[in-house]
């Protein structure tokens, strides 16, 4: 059952399932590989492989199947959106329909202002795993004629963030990318990585410090979840900070650390 056909074989009957065919496929072939065991039945595989798919990225999808009304709703929305601020009451609405970027709607003022009083000029910027975030923009004090870009494993979210991006006439791009076996290669100034490595790590525990090595801007946003999406706590705040406080690397990079409300932020600037 391990050879390669077999692979793409339970791979694609996964990828054919209503909540899984917009996940990028080498994450699910990826998945296959990793997950399945010696000896046990296709079934068995498949199931495990969907939990895990739910564990790490299904569970952040509220009404899921309604990203494609989402689009349309971005698509029919008001001409007149010209200015990022007149954008942000539609970018609202839509940031809830994930759940990981949906908890930081209140307080998103506070959080880019923050972020941002820390940095220089930014001009270009790279959100990977971004879910909904590349939403957030207008909260972002960017330079002008900035330029975005963004990757998370599902096609119908990077086709959602290239219709809102050409609705307000954003120098922006968005794909899926599976960011354990790729990375972006474009040069940027500032890289998000906002409540991720955990959610890497839960298929590959040496993820985070994998993705962490391959930054290659004068600055990133490292960011981890306080809260669990049931909304307990467990701990989380001194076990990631504990974790990324190992995984990074001191030779390289400065940290300035911020606590917000639900989410530990690390601001890291290149050495
Ligand atoms: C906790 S959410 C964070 C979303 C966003 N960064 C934010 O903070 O609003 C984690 C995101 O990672 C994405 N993801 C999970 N595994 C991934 C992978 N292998 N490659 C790219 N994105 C992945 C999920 O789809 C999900 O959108």
């Amino acid at each position: 059952m391990e050879n390669d056909s077999s692979v793409l074989q339970i791979a694609a009957e996964i990828s054919a399932g209503k909540n899984f065919r917009e996940i990028d496929p080498g994450l699910i072939r990826h998945l296959v590989k990793t997950e399945m065991q010696p000896n046990e039945s296709e079934k068995e595989t498949i199931k495990r492989v969907r939990s895990k798919l739910h564990q790490i990225s299904n569970a952040y999808r509220e009404g899921a199947s309604n990203y494609q009304d989402l689009i349309t709703a971005i698509r029919q929305s008001d001409n007149s959106l010209t200015s990022l601020e007149a954008a942000k009451p539609l970018a609202i609405e839509l940031m809830k329909s994930h759940a990981s970027t949906r908890e930081r709607i209140a307080i998103l003022d506070v959080f880019y202002s923050q972020i941002f009083a820390a940095l220089p000029h930014i001009q270009s910027v790279l959100d990977l795993a971004c879910g909904l975030n590349p939403l957030a923009i207008p909260w972002m004090k960017l330079a002008d004629h900035f330029t975005y870009e963004a990757y998370d494993i599902y096609r119908d979210i990077a086709l959602l963030l290239n219709v809102f991006f050409e609705k307000l006439n954003i120098r922006g791009k968005a794909d899926s990318m599976n960011l354990l076996e790729e990375f972006p290669q474009s040069e940027c100034d500032l890289t998000f990585l906002l409540k991720t490595i955990p959610c890497l790590e839960q298929v590959d525990k040496n993820a985070g410090t994998h993705i962490l090595n391959q930054i290659r801007s004068p600055y990133a946003v490292v960011s981890f979840p306080i809260f669990s999406l049931s909304g307990r706590q467990k701990g989380m705040k001194v076990n990631y900070e504990k974790h990324f406080l190992e995984i990074y690397d001191p030779q390289r990079w400065e940290l300035e650390r911020m606590l917000f409300p639900n989410e530990l932020v690390f601001l890291m600037r290149r050495k």
